[in-house]
């Protein structure tokens, strides 16, 4: 179980900007564009300021990365990383897939990381070397967790593979949709896209499926998920094999470390090609 002095912190602000989310799901949410298919709303940044009060009421000196609103660095030393609202195309469509995703870093290491979907009231949660953990209802001290484990799937034709595309309908999207094609071939049990990649991550975790893989996330958007593979015995590099950068965009991609070679090839090769257009 995760102990930590700012934990219930991370729990309380989950809650409130889950409240949030719920309340504007579903309605006439009033957006904004912040390119031609990325969208904020009024959801996201409601949920944001939530999150960063609940925090800065009780962490007065604390620093944010926050998506909407805070660039403060990823070395910072008490820093939250923050998405009010991941899986916003979802949100927007009526699509219940989104979560809250909410990490706490000292001095460059994720120590514990907290995904939220408030629909299902599905909690995912890890701690570093501690391990990651699974509950339906808020993860309060008496409640029973469930440990988190990814899949013990072999090869590639033993899994699935679940993709997520960034806004970008150019060289990232001919990269990703080549990348499914190669997977494919290598007769893997199916695609998935669910479009939230906190809950694409955690749901690694839980051994939803084998491999999960992305060209351009944000740091907010894989460091709670992120800590939750890795605690889970899964493995996280970018699409080139390197660890992930905090400090910006990054490619990511995340195993139950058996099947990560084998999905590199693949990952790797169509982003070198990209790249190289
Ligand atoms: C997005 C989602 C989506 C992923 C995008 C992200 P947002 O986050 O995680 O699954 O494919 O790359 O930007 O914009 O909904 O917070
Ligand atoms: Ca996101
Ligand atoms: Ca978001």
């Amino acid at each position: 179980m995760i102990s930590h002095p700012y934990y219930e912190t991370a729990l309380a602000a989950a809650q409130r900007a889950g409240e949030i989310l719920r309340k504007y799901f579903r309605t006439k949410v009033s957006i904004q564009a912040k390119s031609a298919v990325d969208f904020v709303s009024q959801a996201d940044l409601e949920s944001e300021s939530s999150i960063v009060e609940t925090i800065k009421t009780r962490c007065p000196d604390h620093q944010f990365l926050a998506e909407e609103s805070h660039r403060d660095r990823f070395d910072a030393a008490d820093l939250w990383v923050i998405d009010p609202l991941d899986g916003t195309s979802n949100f927007l469509h009526g699509i219940p897939q989104f979560a809250v995703s909410i990490a706490y870093v000292r001095g460059g290491i994720c120590e514990f990381g907290v995904v939220y979907n408030p629909i299902s009231d599905e909690w995912f949660t890890a701690q570093h070397n501690q391990g990651a953990w699974y509950s339906v209802g808020c993860p309060a001290a008496d409640r029973n967790m469930t440990r988190l484990q990814v899949a013990k799937d072999l090869a590639l034709s033993d899994t699935m593979v679940a993709i997520g595309f960034y806004y970008d309908r150019d060289k990232i999207m001919e990269a990703t949709l080549r990348s499914i094609s190669d997977f494919f071939r290598q007769n893997i049990h199916g695609v998935r896209r669910f479009g939230a990649a906190a809950l694409d991550l955690a749901q690694l975790a839980r051994g939803d499926y084998g491999v999960f893989m992305e060209y351009k996330l944000h740091p907010w958007d894989h460091a709670a998920g992120g800590l939750i593979v890795s605690e889970a015995g899964g493995k996280l590099t970018n699409c080139l094999g390197a660890p992930l950068n905090f400090n910006g965009p990054t490619s990511i991609l995340a195993s139950n470390s058996i099947l990560h070679e084998a999905a590199l090839a693949i990952a790797k090769r169509n982003l070198v090609n990209a790249t190289n257009l």
